[in-house]
This record gives structure tokens, C-alpha cells and sequence, in this order.
């Protein structure tokens, strides 16, 4: 089959889906699903990206029993994989005889980045100097951006300059600090630091390069504890077995991955649920679990440690860029019904929902596997979607 089309997004759905029926010898049974377009019409789902042929549909799921800050929560999922929502259920328990998840307040700051090459180490402070004289002017300059954003109360707050050395020699990296409030921020951020790039392009020594958002949102974190029932978990010989899986994942990077997929499981079903940019969180979280460890390499992004009464603790830590408005977010018909499910307007809120449902994502998975193992849960369910009681 030739992948060379010019122009195939110039065509109609309609047009692509009959393209791709002679180009893959689609059956007419194929072509029909493709023209199945559930609650879209063709139109809107092609504005939404490029070369549209049809409409993918996913489990939409409820993880039930959350109990974060005091408030009751069913978490919406969108995942594929078997014993993902079930696991969150069960785990969401196992927090609810000490309250449930507590989560810190979360700033919504993300990190705009100006790349500055072509530098004699000598002119990095001079680069520093100009920053720190101009910094309102700066500020004023990326606010002007966005008008809506600061009658909001966001905008640009900072500007922090920082040097690193490369293969290609020193270059100075400005970090622009924007509270893009209940946005995940990109448009935002890019128009700022663009129009900033632009006007210092001729007062600063070097070549401005890149200007582009951050993903590793070092000040949009989101933080979470609670303290798990001993009993439901399996007692105080499973807890034991836990720390020690918790302790294998702290030290060692190809144990570490994996267990932190396993948070990701439910943080990224909420996010696609919710229309979030499931790319951005994850790539976020994984960089965080190196930027932020304490081994000097890929670490746990979770802690665990038990208290003076022999508890099991859990703590999670990660960035969270994580919106409740957005084209998707807002106009998706799933993601309006999953926001009316939840009752959350705002994205501080969504992002403690989010840490929580890590965490507990995490802990059931760490508990089956310092019990029975996780084949066991993960093959029932996997079984019993595919038909197969055995
Ligand atoms: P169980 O003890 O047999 O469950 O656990 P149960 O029948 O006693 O039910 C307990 C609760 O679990 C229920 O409470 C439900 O909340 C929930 P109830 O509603 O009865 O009051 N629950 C279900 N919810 C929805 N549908 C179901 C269902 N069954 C129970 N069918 C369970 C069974 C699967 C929950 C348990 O074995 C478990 O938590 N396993 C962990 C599974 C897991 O973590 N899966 C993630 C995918 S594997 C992976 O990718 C990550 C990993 O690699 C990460 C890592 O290595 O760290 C593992």
C-alpha cells in the first residue's frame, strides 16, 4: 500500500474513508464501523485534527469510593486495560478509615523557556543583568498577550535566568513563570515567550532559539497522603512485603518505570476522561521521577513509610498540568458529562483529584503484588471481559 498521498487531508472524510476502502481493501462491514460516527458528526471530529477517517471508541469507566479532602468523588476513566478502574475502587477504600486522600493546594505556574546560543561565558551576565533591570517592562510585555488570562487574575509573574553548558557551548535558558489558572497553558505560554523573543532579539547578546512551554512543570505540583487500613490490606506481614516493593522501586530505575506506568494507569484515564493532554502529564511525571531523585537516577514517584502505630503511609508527588477548560475539555460531549460527574470547575481541584487516584492506583497494584501477586486480579477481570470464566 503507498503512504504517499499528497493533499489527502484536502478531501472530505467521506472522500479519505473511500480512499483508504480501495488503498486497504476495506469490507463493506469495516467501511460501515468506519462511518459510525457515535455522538459526532464527521465535521466536528475533523476539526478537531488532521486526516480524519472515523471515530475510535473506549471504555468509559467510574472508579467509585474516592474520599479526597473531605469530599466524595467517582472518578471518571477512559482505559482499555482490564483491573485499571477496579484497582483504584478497591484501593480508594483501604484510605477511607483515615479520611480518605489529603491533598496540598496546587499553584497553576507553568514554565515558558527561551533558548539563548551563540555566548562567551563572559556575557551571561550581562544577559542576567538586562533581565533582572527589565524584568516589569518584561512582564508587562508577556501580560499584553493575553488579556483575558490577566482579567482573570493570571499572567506572567517571573522571570528566572539560568545557564547551562551543552555540546554546542554555554547557552542561557530564560525561564518565563506564567499562571495560566484553570488552562493547561501551551497557547498561553508559547504567545508569551514568542513575543518576548521578539523583543529582546536585538538587545541581548547571542541568537534567541527556541521559545516553547515546559513540560516539566516543576511549580504546577501536585501533592497527596493518606494512611491505609492494615487490615484490608492483608496485615501487618503485607505491609511489610509493600515497603519492600516500595524500596525495590526506589532504587532501581527498571522497577522504578513500572511502577510508576502503574500511577499513570489512573491518572491517565482521568486525564483522557477529563481532555486533558495525557502526552504532557506523562512526559511531566517521568521526568520528575529523575529531576527530583534523591538516588541520583529513575526513581519512585511515590513514598511510603509506616507510622508509630505500625500503618502504612503514602505519599505522591508529581507535576500535574492539568486543565478543566480547553477546546476538548469543554466541548467534548464525554468530558461534559465527566465534569457534571465529578462537580469540579476548577483545575487545582482536578489536579488533587488526580494525585489522589495515583496514589491509589499505585498502592493496589504494590498490594497485589506483595500478596497474591498482580495475575491473579488482573487475569479474573481480564477472563471475565473476554468471556472466559475459567
Ligand atoms: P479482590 O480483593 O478480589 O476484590 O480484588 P473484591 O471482589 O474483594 O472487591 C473489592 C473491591 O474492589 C470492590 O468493592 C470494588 O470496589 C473493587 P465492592 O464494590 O465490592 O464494595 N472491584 C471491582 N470494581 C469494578 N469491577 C470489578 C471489581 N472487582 C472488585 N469487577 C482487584 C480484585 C482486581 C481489585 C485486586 O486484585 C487489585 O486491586 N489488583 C491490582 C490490579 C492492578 O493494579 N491493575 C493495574 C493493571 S496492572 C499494571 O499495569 C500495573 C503494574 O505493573 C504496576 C506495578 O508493577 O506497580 C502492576
Amino acid at each position: 500500500m503507498k503512504s504517499s498521498i499528497s493533499g489527502f487531508y484536502k478531501h472530505t472524510v467521506e472522500e479519505r474513508q473511500s480512499i483508504i476502502k480501495k488503498l486497504a481493501d476495506l469490507t463493506d462491514a469495516e467501511q460501515n464501523i468506519l462511518k459510525n460516527f457515535g455522538y459526532f458528526n464527521p465535521d466536528e471530529l475533523d476539526a478537531y485534527t488532521e486526516n480524519v477517517i472515523g471515530s475510535f471508541q473506549l471504555p468509559f469507566s467510574l472508579a467509585t469510593n474516592f474520599l479526597i479532602n473531605e469530599n466524595e468523588y467517582l472518578i471518571p476513566m477512559v482505559t482499555e486495560e482490564p483491573s485499571i478502574v477496579a484497582a483504584a475502587s478497591n484501593a480508594a477504600r483501604f484510605a477511607r478509615k483515615y479520611g480518605g486522600f489529603r491533598c496540598e493546594p496546587v499553584k497553576s505556574i507553568m514554565i515558558g523557556q527561551i533558548q539563548i546560543v551563540k555566548i562567551e561565558e563572559e556575557q551571561i551576565i550581562e544577559i542576567s543583568q538586562f533581565i533582572n533591570f527589565e524584568k516589569k517592562k518584561l512582564l508587562d510585555l508577556a501580560n499584553s498577550c493575553d488579556e483575558k488570562l490577566i482579567s482573570l487574575g493570571g499572567g506572567a509573574r517571573d522571570i528566572i535566568v539560568r545557564q547551562i553548558k551543552t555540546i554546542k557551548g554555554p547557552m542561557v535558558i530564560l525561564h518565563v513563570l506564567i499562571d495560566v489558572l484553570d488552562a493547561m497553558g501551551a497557547n498561553a505560554v508559547n504567545t508569551m515567550v514568542e513575543a518576548l523573543a521578539n523583543y529582546l532579539e536585538d538587545k541581548i547578546p547571542g541568537m534567541i532559539m527556541l521559545k516553547i512551554i515546559s513540560n516539566l512543570s516543576i511549580h504546577r505540583m501536585a501533592k497527596c497522603s493518606a494512611i491505609f487500613d492494615t487490615e484490608m490490606l492483608g496485615g501487618p506481614e503485607i505491609v511489610s512485603n509493600i515497603m519492600n516493593a516500595y524500596a525495590f522501586a526506589q532504587a532501581d530505575p527498571f522497577r522504578a518505570t513500572t511502577h510508576n506506568k502503574g500511577i499513570m494507569n489512573g491518572i491517565s484515564a482521568l486525564a483522557l476522561a477529563t481532555g486533558n493532554d495525557t502526552r504532557a502529564l506523562e512526559a511531566g511525571a517521568h521526568a520528575f521521577a529523575s529531576y527530583n531523585s534523591k538516588t541520583g537516577s529513575y526513581s519512585s514517584l511515590s513514598k511510603y513509610w509506616v507510622d508509630h502505630q505500625g500503618r502504612l503511609c503514602g505519599e505522591l508527588e508529581l507535576p500535574m498540568p492539568i486543565a478543566t477548560i480547553g477546546n476538548i475539555i469543554q466541548n467534548h460531549p464525554m468530558t461534559r458529562i465527566a465534569f457534571k460527574i465529578l462537580q469540579v470547575s476548577k483545575a487545582e481541584e482536578l489536579a488533587q483529584i488526580a494525585v489522589a487516584v495515583g496514589l491509589a492506583q499505585n498502592i493496589a497494584a504494590l498490594r497485589a503484588l506483595a500478596s497474591e501477586g498482580i495475575q491473579k486480579g488482573h487475569m479474573k477481570l481480564h477472563n471475565k471481559k473476554l468471556g472466559n470464566k475459567s
